[in-house]
């Protein structure tokens, strides 16, 4: 089968292309490092004659820095998803694998000890300048413990690139239904691996770390080192594209966490760095960024019930190459 995979030279795009012709698929790659863009409908055409699936890598990632970026996130991402899925259509190609993200859930499930499952509002201001970094429950102000988010959790997009993240998705669900297709969404949790990017107004943790650590600088950890998230290794991310374009179903959109199922705290990840590299050892400097959530842990269990797809590289042993890796 032959598969258009788009951002095919970047990060995440360039270990599919490597997972896909392992598994046996003709490979096609669209890049915009190579001069072809998602939103260029002509040179769509010339390449999606002969593609049964599409793969859809290619987006303007990171948090984005201002609103001066909202236009060219909106562009980018949900326009060019907008124009992939018309060049779709024309040509009568029936299925997709969407990079999505777990930005799109906002903060992450938490659970009150007398209102059950609560969904945190961003964090007040006063709060994360006294050092209060938990957050609390919307109804009673009381203290609420982290719970694994599941894929039916309410989304609650908090800035461009989460936005467009989910903008891509309901278009997805949008052609899917129109055309009969088969969309599947992976909702990537922190990736991080080989050929990672370098330090960026854009870069996530993993990669400012690793480049600080690369340049004799020490990790800066903010808040108090104890928010965690999930870093899933980007070959296990490769492969869960791969078992995605045997998912799904006509007419709809799935979605998928895809993630190690082995959360970690900041504070855990820059100490695991620093220490394969032999330092220097992070500092916690307390600081803040407002756009921040606090815990954002996945259960991967939809992905492996549904897709097969389970994360094998251990938070130990993914490090551990991630220290020494080169970087992109
Ligand atoms: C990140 C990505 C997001 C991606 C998601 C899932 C960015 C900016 N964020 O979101 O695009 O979709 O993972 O893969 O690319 N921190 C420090 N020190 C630093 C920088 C950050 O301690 O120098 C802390 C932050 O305060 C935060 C945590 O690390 O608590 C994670 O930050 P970051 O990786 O930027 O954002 P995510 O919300 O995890």
């Amino acid at each position: 089968m032959r598969v258009l995979v788009t951002g095919s030279a970047g990060f995440i795009g360039s270990h599919v292309v490597e997972a896909l012709e392992e598994a046996g698929y003709h490979v096609t790659g669209f890049d915009l490092r190579k001069g072809q863009d998602v939103r260029d409908a002509a040179a769509l055409d010339r390449v999606l004659p002969g593609v049964e699936a599409v793969v859809h890598q290619a987006a303007k990632v990171g948090l984005g820095v201002d609103v001066a970026d909202l236009p060219e996130y909106t562009s980018v991402n949900a326009y060019g998803t907008a124009v992939l899925l018309a060049a779709m259509a024309g040509h009568g190609i029936g299925r997709l694998v969407l990079a999505s993200s777990m930005v799109v859930y906002g903060e992450g499930d938490y659970e009150c000890p007398r209102h059950g499952r609560a969904r945190p509002g961003p964090r007040a201001v006063t709060d994360l300048a006294q050092g209060r970094f938990e957050p609390r429950c919307p109804r009673c102000g009381s203290s609420v413990a982290p719970v694994t988010i599941g894929e039916d959790a309410p989304a609650d997009p908090r800035n461009a690139y989460a936005t467009t993240k989910l903008a891509q998705e309901h278009l997805a669900a949008n052609w899917a239904r129109e055309t009969g297709g088969t969309a599947v969404a992976l909702r990537y949790h922190n990736v991080y691996g080989p050929r990672m990017p370098r330090d960026t107004p854009y870069s996530g943790v993993a990669a400012i770390f690793r480049s600080a650590l690369e340049a004799g600088r020490a990790p800066r950890v903010f808040e108090d080192g104890r928010q965690r998230r999930d870093f899933v290794h980007v070959r296990d991310v490769a492969r869960a594209n791969v078992a995605a374009l045997s998912g799904g179903a006509p007419g709809s959109l799935a979605t998928y966490n895809i993630a190690s199922g082995e959360p970690h705290t900041v504070g855990e990840m820059a100490a695991a760095l620093a220490s394969e590299r032999g330092g220097p050892d992070p500092v916690l400097t307390g600081e803040y960024r407002l756009g921040d959530v606090r815990h954002i842990v996945a259960s991967p269990g939809r992905a492996a019930g549904e897709l097969g797809f389970r994360a094998r590289t251990t938070f130990a042993e993914g490090m551990k190459e991630f220290a020494e890796a080169p970087l992109a």
